[in-house]
């Protein structure tokens, strides 16, 4: 495997940085190695100035995303954290499908959602509620969109189709059996609720702009790998893409407290439930046992 010096690495965690905002610390020289030695190889170039340049030169942006693609961690699995699916089931998922009947669209976003598990769990759980309240057409009231910056990742998220590894981290074998279907090695996610989920390229690193805006928005995972003004400048974003009452939900591992003030923080066990101020509301202005939002 071809070896990075500094300068080299000084100019790939910048390149890095500046397209998908991940923020690479010294030290993490094998990482950019292990990761970029096939495309490297591919490229034809024998060093990593080089393959820098072709990067940077490269007119039709393919190279960009191959490298993109490479450094992205597509980590996930279904229900992940079993107290924020705990939450969405008893608390979110109900009030989502009160919003719905009451005032029409509820739009969900899923932002960085990687393969599509976290997004279409959450369908397999809007399915089951709307059923068991005799009104499965509440799901035509409900938008959930799905983005990630990895086309590899968006395309096997859209195709709805996992093997068999995938599809065993998490999944409970009665939601198996009831929204899947096997085919061949794989496993594919029932086509009704797959066509509503919608899935687009989107770089957080981008200007949030949505013609409305969302009841709840799934955020996990991905600001670890931020720089801390990135994540500012993302929470702030995502505050103002988020209607008053609405919910972010953050990874267990991260959290929003010293970046932004708009929120109110609450707990379903170890979820932590960030539920954007009302404007005019008496604040409780301490941290609560239980999520309020949707209230
Ligand atoms: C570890 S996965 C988390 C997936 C899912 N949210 C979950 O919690 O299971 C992180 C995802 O963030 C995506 N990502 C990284 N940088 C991004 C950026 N600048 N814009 C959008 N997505 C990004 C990666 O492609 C990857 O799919």
């Amino acid at each position: 495997m071809l070896k990075i010096n500094a300068p080299e690495y000084v100019l790939m965690t910048r390149y890095i940085e500046e397209h998908c905002g991940i923020h690479l610390e010294k030290d993490k020289e094998y990482l950019i190695e292990s990761r970029l030695s096939d495309l490297l190889a591919e490229t034809g170039c024998r060093s990593f100035q080089e393959f820098h340049f072709k990067a940077r030169t490269d007119p039709t942006g393919r190279l960009r995303d191959r490298i993109i693609d490479a450094m992205t961690t597509n980590e996930t699995s279904w229900f992940r954290d079993g107290s924020v699916w705990e939450y969405m089931e008893t608390a979110a998922v109900p009030d989502l499908l009160d919003r719905a009947a009451r005032t029409g669209t509820v739009r969900i976003w899923s932002a960085a959602s990687a393969t599509g598990q976290e997004a279409y769990s959450l369908m397999m759980l809007l399915d089951e509620a709307a059923r068991r309240r005799g009104a499965p057409s509440l799901l035509d009231r409900i938008e959930i969109l799905a983005t990630d910056i990895s086309t590899t990742a968006l395309a096997t998220a859209v195709a709805g189709r996992y093997d068999a590894i995938a599809i065993n981290r998490g999944l409970p074998e009665e939601k198996r059996r009831k929204y899947f279907t096997q085919e061949g090695p794989s496993w594919v996610f029932d086509e009704r609720l797959r066509s509503r989920v919608r899935f687009k390229k989107f770089n957080l690193q981008d200007p949030f702009i949505f013609p409305y805006r969302f009841d709840l928005i799934l955020c996990r995972y991905v600001s670890i790998y931020f720089s801390e003004s990135f994540k500012r400048a993302m929470f702030s974003k995502l505050a103002n893409v988020l209607k008053p009452g609405g919910v972010l939900i953050l990874g267990a591992t991260e959290s929003l407290r010293e970046f932004s003030d708009e929120f109110d923080i609450a707990y379903h066990k170890n979820a932590v439930i960030n539920t954007k101020k009302i404007p005019g509301l008496n604040h409780p202005g301490k941290e609560r046992e239980i999520g309020y939002g949707y209230g």
